[in-house]
């Protein structure tokens, strides 16, 4: 017996690709978007009785959470949804720790510069954007973002490889004696945002030297390919040469915030933001997506099948700090949101996605939160895309910021975290050394390259 019209209809939706995003309309990327939004929140539990506001489930690190709400962020500014508004703010706000910088004591053991960074870069997408300011009461997000950066400036070490930042923080933690382009443009993103937001030159002249730097050692090529890191205890003569979409990103998106902040003046930043760019080629495959140093081979680790998210938001940003990388931008974000988009069609919801785009866009089973999280992420970046689409521009101080900042932040507390990081050392090292030589080798934090360099 033939079906009647309207189930047979509901049938031959079930099996159809369970997304389809018209990516010139901006309805169709808001509902798009709203899917898979939906999809991922579920992996959180935060929010629950029970749960840690800003933690995700294991083997999930830290560090990644602070890049869940920095997506968050950015799809409430790109959709206008504010339904996750109020998590993500409870998030960034329970994980400041007791000295307001994002140091929470039970993040010890793995808090590396990056991790600590890419929870400053929420803060400062919140302020940038004008997301709803915590209670007076409470740090605010400008003022987050700066002692982060404080303290980071004070960590800049110079007795190895000229300067930079290591990739740990604490000595005990496997990985400080590697010196890496994800810490350093953490910290570079942030110098270029700060300058950008508050107008003081001090934060430009850090990000500034921290180039420099990553461009004398080699970490960046003079085609402006961005290298994984560099071991200190070689003084940082060997190139760990893996290329990741973050690191591209972030230091793209810190390049167009310093072309935007001296207002196009200096074509050195121009020429890098284009730099950049253009060498960004090796991360699209006829303009869609690939995390290539890792999912050609299907080696990528739980970190690295999240970077596509930071990327595409960075890349996104990009667009209106530095309008005229809009021509190259816009056909990368809306083919690669429309493949991505695509292959969200599987899972208990029918509408989880994988982690591939490339190709015919089917979904290769690879499934759960960073892949959910970079699919989101680039489908709300493609907003940028639609000609004439109002997008929610980043703000300053001088044009309608309204987060309070305190220049001064986070340096007290970066005494206490150094005296606490002495002290730790002193009296625990022996004893935490090995369980902790285990836990970085096995998980390693950003970057699972480094994880092969220190198998050796
Ligand atoms: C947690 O957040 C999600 C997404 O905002 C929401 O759907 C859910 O109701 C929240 N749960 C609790 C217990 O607040
Ligand atoms: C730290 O861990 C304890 C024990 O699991 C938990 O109660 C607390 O909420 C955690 N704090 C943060 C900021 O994650
Ligand atoms: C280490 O590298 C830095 C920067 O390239 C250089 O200035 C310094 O002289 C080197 N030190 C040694 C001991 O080779
Ligand atoms: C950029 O232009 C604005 C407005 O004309 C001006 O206030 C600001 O000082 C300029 N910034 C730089 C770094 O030249
Ligand atoms: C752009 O990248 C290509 C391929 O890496 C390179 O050959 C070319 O010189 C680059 N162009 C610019 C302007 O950097
Ligand atoms: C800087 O960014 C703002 C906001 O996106 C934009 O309006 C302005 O045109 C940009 N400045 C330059 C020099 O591109
Ligand atoms: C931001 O602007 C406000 C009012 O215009 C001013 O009082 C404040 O000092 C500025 N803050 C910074 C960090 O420049
Ligand atoms: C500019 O930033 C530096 C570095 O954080 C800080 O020491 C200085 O007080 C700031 N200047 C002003 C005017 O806020």
């Amino acid at each position: 017996m033939r079906p009647a019209p309207l189930l047979w209809r509901l049938l031959s939706l079930q099996t159809a690709a369970a997304i389809t995003v018209d990516t010139t309309s901006a309805s169709s990327i808001k509902s798009a978007a709203s899917t898979v939004a939906f999809d991922l929140m579920t992996y959180y539990n935060g929010n629950t009785t029970g749960g840690i506001p800003g933690i995700l489930p294991q083997p999930h690190f830290w560090w990644e959470a602070g890049g869940m709400f920095m997506t968050m962020i950015d799809y409430w500014r790109y959709t206008g949804d504010s339904t996750y508004n109020e998590v993500t703010s409870e998030a960034l706000q329970f994980q400041v720790g007791p000295n307001n910088d994002y140091m929470p004591p039970n993040q010890t053991k793995n808090e590396g510069n990056d991790d600590q960074g890419f929870w400053a870069m929420a803060a400062m997408l919140a302020a940038e954007t004008n997301f709803p300011n915590p209670p007076k009461d409470k740090p605010q997000w400008l003022a987050l973002a700066q002692a982060v950066f404080n303290e980071m400036a004070s960590r800049w070490d110079t007795s190895t490889c000229g300067g930079g930042l290591r990739w740990q923080i604490f000595a005990f933690n496997k990985g400080f004696n590697y010196k890496n382009s994800i810490a350093n443009g953490c910290f570079f993103n942030l110098g270029a945002r700060l300058a950008r937001y508050t107008g003081n030159d001090t934060y430009a002249q850090w990000a500034e030297k921290i180039w420099d730097w990553e461009e004398s050692l080699g970490l960046i090529d003079s085609r402006h390919n961005i290298y994984d890191g560099a071991t200190d205890t070689q003084n940082c003569t060997q190139i760990t040469r893996f290329q990741w979409s973050y690191n591209a990103g972030v230091f793209l998106h810190g390049a167009a915030n310093m072309y935007n902040y001296t207002n196009g003046s200096k074509p050195i930043w121009k020429d890098r933001t284009a730099g950049i760019l253009n060498a960004s080629q090796i991360f699209f495959e006829n303009n869609v997506m690939a995390e290539q140093a890792c999912e050609p081979v299907k080696t990528c680790n739980l970190d690295q099948l999240s970077f596509k998210t930071y990327f595409s938001g960075w890349l996104a940003s990009t667009t209106s700090l530095a309008a005229f990388t809009l021509p190259v931008i816009a056909p990368l974000l809306s083919a690669s949101a429309k493949n991505a988009a695509t292959q969200c069609n599987a899972g208990s919801t029918k509408t989880q996605c994988g982690s591939k785009w490339t190709g015919d866009a089917q979904n290769d089973g690879n499934m759960g939160i960073g892949q959910q999280m970079s699919a989101l992420g680039v489908i709300q970046s493609a907003m940028v895309a639609i000609p004439g689409q109002k997008i929610i521009a980043a703000v300053t101080n001088s044009t309608g910021g309204t987060s309070v900042g305190n220049p001064e932040a986070g340096i007290t507390s970066q005494n206490a975290a150094q005296m606490m990081a002495s002290d730790m050392e002193v009296g625990l090292r022996d004893k935490i050394a090995a369980a902790f030589l285990t836990v970085a080798i096995v998980g390693g934090v950003i970057g699972g390259s480094v994880v092969m360099v220190f198998e050796k």
